[in-house]
């Protein structure tokens, strides 16, 4: 099957070296109107934007996500943030609390599931915003190293409690010679029918023969596995991501006003 959209999703890879060109504001345009089109649990739009245009505050994001230059030469950056502030400020302009006490309701603060639908709301804009840049030659990169550094990135985008960065994307259009598509797992690896299946020892070589560790080794790892863990699942960035996004819980769901 082929056609332009599938074309575009196959296309795409992650783009960290951009072309020396702005992006317009009919470019941005186009991408923050495509984000807003996203599907959004109970149209609610649980989630908030934040556009990043001054220098120094890039330059401060490329070293509190864990130091990538890439970010403070990045055209535009935008932070997709799970947002239930919005609606907790509406519900105190609305005397829900008062509401609640005369119906014998609780009135209660957003929960951790309430925190993962307005991620899932932020995440499907962003990937909106990444598929809409896509279609004008414009490539962009994820930035998860947001989650990070609870405290000092509420300081520097002005966050309230109830309102967490689940991702950041730069953007900027794609040099002449766009980086190579990277692999993927085989299908028979990642769908299964029906119902979920636990992989057998024998189908893990199998699964990861393409991805062979990298020749300089730093970790002393002796198979993909272990230099997996000790690259991304036990690395210091992970160790305070974990921290961090704690820190967030702290405070998610415990002040409503
Ligand atoms: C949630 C998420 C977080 C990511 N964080 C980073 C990041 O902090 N830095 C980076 O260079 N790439 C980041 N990436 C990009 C991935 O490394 C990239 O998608 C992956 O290697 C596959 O490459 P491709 O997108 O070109 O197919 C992230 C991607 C996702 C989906």
């Amino acid at each position: 099957m082929e056609n332009e959209t599938l074309d575009l999703i196959n296309r795409r890879v992650s783009l960290r070296k951009f072309a020396d060109q702005e992006i317009t504001v009919e470019e941005r345009k186009a991408i923050i109107g495509s984000a807003m089109r996203a599907p959004t649990a109970g149209n609610m739009m649980l989630y908030s934007i934040i556009t990043v245009d001054e220098q120094e505050k890039k330059e401060k994001l490329s070293k509190t996500c864990d130091n990538q230059p890439f970010i403070a030469r990045a055209p535009l950056v935008m932070i997709f943030l799970a947002d239930f502030q919005r609606w907790y400020d509406y519900y105190d302009y609305c005397n829900v609390e008062d509401y609640c006490q005369r119906r014998g309701m609780e009135f209660s603060g957003p929960s951790e599931a309430d925190l993962l639908l307005g991620c899932c709301d932020a995440l499907i804009a962003a990937q909106n915003a990444v598929l809409a840049a896509e279609s004008m030659n414009i490539g962009s990169c994820y930035i998860g190293d947001i989650m990070e550094n609870y405290e000092t990135h509420c300081d520097l985008l002005n966050l309230p409690p109830l309102v967490f960065p689940i991702t950041m994307l730069v953007f900027g259009h794609y040099p002449e010679k766009r980086p190579e598509i990277r692999p993927r797992f085989d299908k028979k690896y990642i769908v299964f029918q029906e119902k979920y299946r636990r992989l057998e020892e024998g189908e893990f070589s199998d699964m990861y023969s393409d991805h062979s560790i990298s020749p300089h080794n730093k970790f002393e790892a002796e198979n993909f596995g272990q230099y997996m863990y000790a690259r991304k699942t036990g690395a210091d960035f992970s160790i305070e991501m974990a921290r961090s996004v704690r820190k967030a819980l702290e405070n998610w769901g415990g002040k409503v006003k």
